[in-house]
């Protein structure tokens, strides 16, 4: 989604805008824009549809533009077509005042409306220009920047953060949000808001979490945030731990190839700290026994891969837990009246931790008296801290769109949690606990042994490059997986592919597939392999051409019907997919380079999705 970065300093602003919106552009975006304001030239504004090496050819670096005050966005357009008009920064009719925003302005036809009933001019199609307007017109009205933001805060319905800056504001920059994540940042020549906390990551690490509903007033010496009667607010400071390289390519091709390799550090990170003489110890929750027991519905909701991790999980959890769990789509989850009580524990996944429509169905949970455990990454998230229990993935910053490391790291915390809550309700016997947590243990190494021979994937995605539809096939936990390896393949490669229960097959899918179809049949589960394989001999009868993906025990047998296949070590069937899915993260990179895709920056893609 779009990105938001503003500097009230002792340097120039402009250069550490860029550098700053450059460190989002994992993000996605379609255009990008700043505004600095000096002394002597007042607000100066510079934006542009495309990348934001345009923007930086435009302004040469950020030199054109003097002062050391500024605001900077990267857009993914919502209202209005992508192109210059609409780029962010927004200034109102006099060219007073600048402003960028994330998030969207739900009555802003009405105040537009308003407005140019009384006589307002407005340039671009864009909900934050009419905010931009309303500003000017209340700052006219009271004359006093912060009341005027006061009141426009009061007039719109909808998500935002903003950072505004004003002509006759010096070196003040104003950050307000509801729903849409912003940080302060203090740094040693300036300070800063983000919305997202790569992009100042280089310059400081001390933050501050903005919440719902607060406005801060940002200068070179000092932030000062307010809660939305003015009364003044005294805010924890956070560290960001992450280290600056974490967030750059260090010498891969792409960000997504380094996460895919990142994956058993990532994993080992998130499992050591919870195994502690051989027990699973989650010490940031606080669930106890007895509540467990009194659990009558377990739900798991999130979207996209998350929702895919979710989908594991629920065949793993229903195993462990011998207990019906249910899987839900965030998006329907939030508006299905969904049957949530008190004794419901919902459990929410998601990598970015700012999901929207995540966190409106966790907030409907809460509403409906539900407790809620969050498995997010990114620390001093939203969702995070609403959550009453937030375990995290500590999978590190993790930039390409398309997630890898994020997602295998929510697939082996869900198995940690998973078997947690087992232990608790005594329905897992010791020696299947012990086999999953030995397993579990060695999961990084036996991935390592896996991603040392990356180049039979390669060759596999240099011969079937070139199909335009794909299908993946797999039976329980295999099905689950190759969501996820469909997913992966479209978002990156733009091939069309869909994910299919075995089973499900015979009743529709199967008319698609003719000679040359390609079908990644998925067969790891070793309790249905047999099933799995009856599958492949089918769609092998109507000229399909198989690329399988399997266990070294099954190997053999797989090799006789598949024409292609790929192995990857044996581990518990629990964590099988953890290893399963590697092979189809690197198809999907290979095929989308060989296409000559843009890998970590899909089309029409944004790496958190802020608005429903
Ligand atoms: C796909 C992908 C998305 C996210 C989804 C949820 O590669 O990354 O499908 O999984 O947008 O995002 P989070 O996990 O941040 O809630």
């Amino acid at each position: 989604m779009c990105g938001i970065i503003g500097f009230s300093g002792r340097e120039q602003a402009a250069p550490i805008l860029l550098d700053g919106l450059e460190r989002m552009e994992y993000r996605g975006y379609d255009s990008a824009g700043i505004a600095v304001r000096s002394e002597t030239k007042g607000l100066q504004v510079k934006k542009t549809k495309g990348r934001l090496r345009v923007l930086s050819d435009l302004t040469h670096g950020g030199a054109d533009l003097e002062g050391t005050l500024g605001i900077g966005h990267t857009r993914w357009a919502t209202h209005g077509e992508p192109n210059d008009i609409n780029a962010h920064p927004h200034v109102s009719e006099n060219g007073q005042i600048a402003l960028v925003h994330n998030g969207i302005i739900e009555n802003y036809l009405e105040i537009k409306e308003q407005l140019q009933r009384r006589g307002v001019t407005f340039t671009s199609d864009t909900d934050s220009e009419v905010v931009a307007q309303l500003l000017e017109y209340h700052y006219n009205e009271c004359h006093n920047m912060l009341e005027a933001v006061g009141r426009v805060l009061r007039r719109i319905e909808g998500s935002y953060a903003f950072g505004i800056i004003c002509s006759d504001f010096p070196n003040a920059l104003i950050a307000a949000r509801k729903d849409s994540p912003l940080i302060l940042g203090y740094g040693e020549n300036g300070n800063f808001i983000a919305s997202d906390v790569t992009a100042i990551i280089k310059y400081t690490r001390d933050v501050v979490y903005m919440e719902d509903g607060e406005i801060a007033v940002v200068t070179p010496e000092s932030i000062d945030v307010f809660d939305s009667e003015m009364n003044p607010l005294e805010k924890q400071h956070s560290q960001v731990d992450w280290d600056v390289s974490a967030a750059e390519k260090g010498g891969y091709a792409h960000f997504m190839f380094k996460e895919i390799m990142e994956q058993p550090e990532a994993i080992a990170k998130t499992v050591s700290p919870r195994i502690r003489d051989g027990r699973v110890v989650l010490d940031d929750i606080t669930l106890t026994a007895d509540y467990v027991r009194d659990i009558s519905r377990i739900f798991i909701i999130a979207c996209g891969s998350s929702y895919h991790v979710g989908m594991v999980s629920k065949y793993n959890w229903e195993r462990l837990l011998r207990r019906p769990v249910q899987v839900d789509l965030a998006s329907e989850f939030r508006y299905s009246d969904p049957l949530v009580d008190e004794k419901s524990l919902v459990v929410v996944i998601s990598q970015s931790g700012e999901t929207l429509d995540t966190m409106a169905a966790m907030r409907e949970a809460k509403r409906r008296g539900a407790r809620t455990l969050a498995v997010v990454n990114v620390v001093g998230s939203s969702i995070a801290r609403e959550a009453d229990d937030v375990l995290y993935t500590w999978a590190g910053p993790e930039i390409a769109v398309a997630t890898t490391k994020a997602y295998s790291t929510q697939l082996v915390l869900m198995d940690l949690i998973g078997l947690y809550l087992a232990d608790l309700l005594g329905t897992v016997e010791k020696s299947e606990y012990d086999a999953i947590l030995a397993e579990v243990q060695v999961l990084p190494e036996k991935m390592s042994h896996f991603l040392e021979h990356f180049e039979d994937v390669q060759y596999f995605a240099s011969r079937y490059f070139n199909h335009n539809s794909i299908f993946f096939i797999g039976r329980n936990l295999d099905y689950a997986m190759g969501l996820e390896g469909s997913l992966k393949l479209k978002e990156i490669s733009y091939i069309h592919s869909e994910a299919y229960a075995s089973g499900e097959l015979k009743h529709g899918t199967i008319s698609l597939i003719e000679p040359g179809t390609l079908v990644v049949a998925l067969g790891t589960y070793a309790a249905l392999f047999d099933k799995a394989m009856s599958n492949v001999v089918e769609v092998k009868a109507r000229g399909a051409e198989v690329l399988a993906v399997t266990t070294e025990t099954f190997k053999e047998k797989m090799e006789k019907t598949a024409d292609s296949t790929i192995v990857v070590p044996d581990t518990h069937p629990i964590l099988q997919p953890s290893l399963g899915v590697v092979p189809l993260q690197l198809f999907a990179y290979y095929v989308a380079l060989q296409r000559g895709c843009d890998i970590d920056k899909p089309r029409n893609l944004a790496k958190s999705v802020t608005v429903e």
